[in-house]
């Protein structure tokens, strides 16, 4: 198999073929004066499988990433599957207030026009995959971030909201640890409580598990809840680090005392590898 990757994703697309026993394909990215992509397969794939990867953070990599999948259809690759570290704009969608755009919708349908199958490590939801025109199923990144997390001094791990428990539950089930999911009270106009539904987690080491830190107003919220109720220790985990503007900081005055992510994105905490993940998934694909 050949790995394919765009200008954003050079560390997974080498962790990824070493997963998966592949090659590496020479990809010739760059931009044009005007900033227009510029994509080339330099490989000679016909008949061969083929994983594209590119974490299509908006818009660039986007964009970058259809080029390549085009260039790769081109080429000959068969099947051409797609690997989304990251898969953007899934948070819209539903159309919540008339005359917007299905986002999602739009993204996974162009995404998966070029492909055979497609793999997205944690999506935002899995509904979403059945946007895709194609074949598409989602990796869990909870193994490796279950790993990076176990120095046996946790507890609890929490959901951010009940959506979300099953991801909490698995990582519980690996941590061997509890879990449970916080729901959000408010307690004043601008003031929101996020406490857990069941547990006490007075003098425990807690995790909180979510699939996406974007401002790190959700994260932040609960890790300061869970300070005031005597947590130990508060540990802040996502599978996709946005951490738009001051978000890390704002983690570490609420109280967090340590915060990862996988690499799905660039960030300062991007230790945990997602190619495991998208290597199970092509493995879920192909089987
Ligand atoms: C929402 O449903 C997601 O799972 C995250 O909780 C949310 O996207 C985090 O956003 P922010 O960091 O801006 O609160």
């Amino acid at each position: 198999m050949f790995v394919a990757g765009g200008s954003g994703s050079a560390s997974i697309v080498e962790d990824l073929a070493k997963e998966v026993g592949g090659v590496v394909a020479d990809v010739e990215t760059r931009r044009f004066p005007d900033g227009e992509a510029y994509v080339r397969v330099r490989e000679a794939v016909e008949g061969e499988p083929v994983a594209a990867v590119e974490t299509p953070v908006p818009d660039a990599g986007l964009v970058e990433l259809l080029l390549l999948e085009d260039a790769l259809a081109r080429r000959g690759a068969d099947p051409l599957h797609v690997g989304l570290p990251y898969l953007p704009y899934a948070r819209q969608d539903k159309v919540f207030e008339p005359g917007e755009a299905l986002s999602a919708a739009v993204v996974a349908e162009v995404l998966g026009r070029r492909a055979d199958g497609v793999v997205a490590v944690d999506p935002h939801e899995e509904a979403v995959l059945d946007r895709f025109p194609c074949p598409a199923t989602a990796a869990s990144a909870v193994p490796e971030i279950a790993a990076a997390v176990d120095d046996g001094a946790v507890d609890v791990v929490l959901a951010p909201d009940e959506g979300a428990r099953p991801r909490a539950r698995d990582a519980a089930d690996l941590l061997e640890a509890r879990h449970d999911h916080l729901v959000k009270e408010r307690v004043g106009a601008d003031d929101v409580r996020m406490e857990p539904r069941d547990l006490d987690v007075d003098g425990l080491g807690v995790l909180v598990l979510d699939d996406i830190v974007s401002t790190g107003g959700t994260m932040s919220q609960a890790v300061a809840t869970l300070r005031e109720q005597g947590a130990a220790r508060v540990v802040a985990a996502c599978t996709h680090g946005l951490f738009v503007d001051d978000a890390l900081a704002r983690l570490e005055e609420a109280g967090c005392d340590r915060v990862l992510a996988t690499d799905s994105l660039p960030n300062p905490v991007d230790d945990v590898p997602v190619a495991p993940a998208l290597a199970r998934g092509l493995s879920a694909l192909d089987g």
